[in-house]
């Protein structure tokens, strides 16, 4: 027992050590309310921010891509596919802009950035290659809380819980990057042709800390032969 409660602790830790997950990829196996990522960053602020991540699906239904809540906001920031409206969702401080038009296929690997400024209020959202609008969301108010919780895999409706099933991801995503500034559009290019691009200031792929609960596994990419 005591022998077994040491080893807990041993994988416990490892957890907390920062893994390069370059060339890797999350796979949610399963449809459930359990699967999940929890990004760590001790960050409590964000004024401005970029993210950004690569997804393969084959969901006919809702689903959040990427879920970021405070105390305050369950959906301080959130990438949410709308599947009755068709549309990608982009939500700041509880408040959307929605993204129709975009050639959301399944079974092939999507990346998605999004920026926002709480100086301007705008958000953008750039969808394998191509940029938005710049549309009006919420300003003046960074997004705050002593307890961010960043996931990928479940929608938070409330802090850090109330999953649904029915919004969970299953699928594949890599390549899970946050800024706290806006990238470039130049930047956000070499992000979506995969080229030398920086890494996340916030939450680096290459140097992640992460916790996984239930079944979610870190397999090699695959990509198709060139
Ligand atoms: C990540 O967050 C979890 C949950 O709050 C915590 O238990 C863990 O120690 C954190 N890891 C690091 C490296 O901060
Ligand atoms: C991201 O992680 C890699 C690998 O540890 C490191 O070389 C790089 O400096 C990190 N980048 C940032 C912006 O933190």
């Amino acid at each position: 027992m005591k022998f077994l409660l040491l080893l807990l602790g041993m994988v416990t830790a490892c957890a907390a050590t920062p893994q390069d997950l370059s060339g890797k990829m999350f796979t949610f196996p399963q449809e459930t309310n359990r699967a999940y990522v929890r990004l760590n960053t001790t960050r409590q602020e964000f004024s401005a921010l970029t993210v950004c991540h690569r997804s393969f699906t084959d969901l006919k239904r809702d689903h959040g891509l990427f879920s970021m809540s405070t105390s305050s906001h369950s959906n301080g920031f959130l990438i949410f596919w709308d599947e009755t409206n068709k549309e990608m969702e982009a939500h700041i401080r509880d408040k959307k802009a929605e993204y129709r038009g975009r050639d959301y296929k399944p079974d092939m690997w999507h990346s998605v950035c999004t920026t926002w400024d709480s100086g301007s209020g705008l958000v953008q959202l750039w969808f394998d290659g191509r940029p938005s609008i710049r549309k009006f969301v919420t300003s003046g108010l960074s997004i705050r809380g002593s307890a961010m919780i960043i996931m990928i895999g479940q929608e938070q409706d409330n802090h850090g819980g109330g999953f649904d099933a029915k919004q969970s991801f299953v699928g594949m995503m890599s390549d899970v990057h946050m800024w706290d500034y806006i990238l470039s559009p130049c930047e956000i290019q070499k992000y979506m042709d995969d080229l030398n691009y920086t890494p996340g200031n916030v939450l680096n792929w290459s140097a992640l800390e992460f916790q996984i609960a239930d079944r979610v596994l870190i397999e090699d990419k695959q990509m198709t032969c060139h």
